[in-house]
């Protein structure tokens, strides 16, 4: 999270090019913006197209896992680890004014790229386990014991174990929907305090900061 004040401009009204995000991380990320705006609100979940859609929502958070291991150095999960202190200094810097860009994502952000990812990947998970119903015969017998918890429930509370996960697939998704809201009313309230073309960053791969004078 190495941060390039506009401070370190020779000459203000053409701020130095800070790094872009490369087209892994824009594809992905539409992507996987559009799969749960599609399937969370317009595609039926009963429905063919949604597990596709899923599908390709799977695959591009595998690629983008896969990335933040071995990609481009803003793409790195080394490059944006959470901390709450670099939180509260970002937060300080954005009221007083103070512009910085950062390579990745900025500490705040950061919190938030890793809350979608989770509610994402439980998303994905309880999708798969409702799609491979029954639960596939060559489950081992661990998975078969875990499984029996769940059936015991059943019998006591008259719930199935889909009811369960489906409840979870569907709060999770609801979730993942309420926080990308959150999420890009940041983008913008951080765009605006910050002077660094955000949006852009994400759709072109160019990452500016505005001119400051
Ligand atoms: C991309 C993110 C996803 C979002 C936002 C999402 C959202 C939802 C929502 C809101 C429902 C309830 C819809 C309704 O009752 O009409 C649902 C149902 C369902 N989803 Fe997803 N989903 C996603 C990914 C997946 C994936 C990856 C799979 C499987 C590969 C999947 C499989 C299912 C199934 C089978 C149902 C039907 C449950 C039922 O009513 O029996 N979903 N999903
Ligand atoms: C359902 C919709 C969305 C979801 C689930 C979502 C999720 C995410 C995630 C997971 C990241 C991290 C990207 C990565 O490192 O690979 C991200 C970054 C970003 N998203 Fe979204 N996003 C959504 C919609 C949008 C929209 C509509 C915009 C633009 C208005 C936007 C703007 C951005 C920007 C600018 C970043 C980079 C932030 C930074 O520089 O730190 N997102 N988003």
């Amino acid at each position: 999270m190495t941060a390039t004040g506009p401070e370190g401009a020779a000459d203000k009204s053409t701020p130095p090019p800070a790094p872009a995000w490369d087209p892994v991380v824009r594809l992905t990320h539409w992507c996987v913006a559009f799969a749960v705006v599609l399937n969370g609100l317009i595609v039926e979940g009963e429905s063919l197209i949604h597990i596709w859609i899923g599908y390709a929502a799977i695959a591009c958070l595998l690629l983008r896992f896969f990335w933040g291991v071995i990609g481009t150095d803003e793409a790195r999960f080394t490059s944006f680890p959470p901390s709450i202190a670099a939180a509260k200094t970002h937060l300080g810097d954005l009221l007083a004014g103070r512009h910085k860009t950062y390579r990745s994502h900025n500490p705040i952000g950061t919190w938030m790229v890793y809350a979608l990812w989770g509610l994402l990947i439980v998303v994905s998970v309880t999708g798969l386990m409702m799609e491979s119903e029954p639960f596939p015969p060559h489950a081992d017998s661990a998975f078969q014991g875990f499984l029996s918890l769940f059936q015991e429930y059943e019998r006591g509370h008259g719930h199935g174990v889909d009811k369960v996960v489906e409840e979870i697939h569907e709060v999770a998704a609801d979730m993942v929907l309420f926080l990308a809201m959150i999420h890009v009313g940041g983008v913008f309230l951080e765009q605006r305090l910050s002077g660094t073309r955000l949006v852009r960053a994400i759709i072109s791969g160019e990452k500016r900061a505005r001119p400051t004078e």
